[in-house]
């Protein structure tokens, strides 16, 4: 199946779409990963930082950079209150501008997947950390099809919506992640998923964040007639029950990955 590509390109959009994920796999992978206090972190691909604001809070940093191909990812970071701890800057895995062994602590959140030459986005990830520094990230299970957009995705694409699949999906599993990591010459590589469960207050609240400008199944469902997207939205609707004040509860898994520089 072919994939979609995806640039980020509204801030505030994507804290709707997926704020509140990161934060509840972040706080999870955090703990797994145990960093070290007092270390320089690179955050790789920080989005509207809020992966890099977990961190500031959990993780007791000496110094933060936090980067991403996206212009106006940076600038939505820049204007918010965890800008006054974190140096966002704009800059691609794939060619880190940054010496060798310049960082302790190398991370991506939801990340590695969407970058088009992972094995050079690790290897510039290894350079830029010190030797015995550790290099993490997650990403959803997208091969998994565990991920907060999969039941509207699976509903629209059986009412014949073409849906196409997220970039990197074939690397999203724990198997591929780990060899991933071991072919970049990390040691000690090591993986595991968490589930995580995010809470909206009513259907309509999920529906209006998971279908942001950005997200290319937005593209396919605004191409439909109005009678068309209706179905669709009633069908996903249907699939996810909702409890009697209107809130409803959506499960993802998302893949981690880590391992050490020598
Ligand atoms: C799902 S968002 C995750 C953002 C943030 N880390 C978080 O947890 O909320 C994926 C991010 O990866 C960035 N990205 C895409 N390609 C990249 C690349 N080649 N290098 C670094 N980041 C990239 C996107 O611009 C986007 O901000």
């Amino acid at each position: 199946m072919a994939e979609s590509s995806m640039r980020f390109t509204d801030g505030e959009a994507y804290e709707r779409f997926m704020g509140r994920w990161s934060r509840a796999v972040g706080a999870l992978f955090l703990d797994w990963v145990a960093p070290p206090v007092n270390a320089d972190w690179l955050d790789v691909g920080c989005g509207t930082g809020a992966f890099t604001e977990l961190l500031l809070d959990a993780c007791a940093p000496h110094s933060v950079i936090a980067v991403d191909p996206s212009p106006e990812q940076i600038v939505h970071a820049r204007s918010l209150p965890v800008a006054a701890k974190a140096d966002f800057r704009v800059a691609d895995a794939q060619a880190l501008p940054f010496p060798d062994r310049s960082f302790d602590v190398v991370a991506s959140a939801l990340v590695i997947n969407f970058i088009p030459d992972r094995p050079r986005g690790l290897s510039e990830m290894r350079r830029v950390a010190r030797p015995g520094g550790v290099v993490a990230g997650y990403v959803w299970d997208f091969a998994g099809r565990r991920t907060p957009n999969t039941i509207l995705g699976l509903t629209a694409r059986r009412m014949g919506v073409e849906v196409m699949q997220a970039p990197g999906t074939a690397d999203s599993t724990l198997e591929r992640l780990a060899a991933l990591f071991g072919e970049a010459g990390f040691t000690g590589v090591e993986s595991r998923a968490f589930e995580v469960t995010c809470d909206y207050v009513n259907f309509d609240d999920y529906w209006d964040a998971q279908t942001p400008s950005f997200n290319p199944l937005t593209h396919a469902l605004n191409a439909l007639s109005e009678r068309d997207r209706a179905a669709v939205k009633e069908k996903t609707r249907a699939a996810v029950p909702a409890r009697s004040d209107g809130s409803i509860s959506v499960s993802a898994t998302a893949n981690a990955v880590k391992g050490r520089v020598s």
